[in-house]
């Protein structure tokens, strides 16, 4: 991907790249995750220790977690998480992005789009029935982008969160 455009980069060229998660990404991905935070997960600061921790435990159940990163410049400016499941319906199973955030100076370039069709890609690949994400009601920007690349409103996701009001 070589984007130039109206962007905080002008017409400098830059190029992204994407690719699975390697640990030593953790630090810039829980900068890139605290900032999401901002628009959707409230008051639980992600350390990069957390960052590490997930990683291993997706190492050690693979079949089970892809994550995948933007990277420019050696940074990663784009993070993708994505979990594989089976239900009684869907037998091959189901895509879920569990997070996706890209670094606000990076974004309309395209980033996001790759970063989804990375995890379309894989989840064909694991001969997945289908992918699915779920964003906070009041986050219509991510709600357009998401028609954008493909999907449609075909439920309604629905939660308690467990910690609310705790600190
Ligand atoms: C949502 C987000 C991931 C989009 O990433 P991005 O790299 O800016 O998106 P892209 O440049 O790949 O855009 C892909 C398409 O979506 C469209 N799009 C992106 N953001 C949009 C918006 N806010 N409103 C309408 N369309 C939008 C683009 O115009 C583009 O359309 P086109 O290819 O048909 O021209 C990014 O804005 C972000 O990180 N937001 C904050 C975190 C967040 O809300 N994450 C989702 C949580 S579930």
């Amino acid at each position: 991907m070589s984007p130039t455009g109206d962007t905080p980069h002008g017409d400098e060229i830059i190029v992204v790249v994407v690719r699975e998660c390697r640990p030593d990404d953790a630090k810039n991905i829980a900068d890139l995750l605290n900032d999401l935070m901002a628009v959707a997960h409230g008051d639980r600061p992600v350390t990069t220790a957390r960052v590490e921790s997930y990683f291993r435990h997706c190492t050690a159940h693979g079949e089970m977690y892809a994550n995948f990163v933007a990277e420019e410049s050696g940074r990663a400016v784009g993070f993708l998480s994505a979990v594989f499941y089976q239900t009684p319906f869907h037998d091959k199973g189901t895509c879920l992005i569990n997070e996706l955030i890209v670094d606000a100076d990076y974004r309309g370039l395209g980033v996001g789009r790759a970063l989804v069709e990375s995890a379309k890609d894989e989840a064909k690949r694991r001969a997945m029935d289908e992918i699915e994400v779920g964003t906070e009601k009041n986050n219509v920007d991510a709600q357009r982008f998401y028609k954008r690349v493909g999907f449609d409103e075909e439920y309604v996701l629905m939660g308690e969160d467990f910690h609310k009001g705790k600190k």
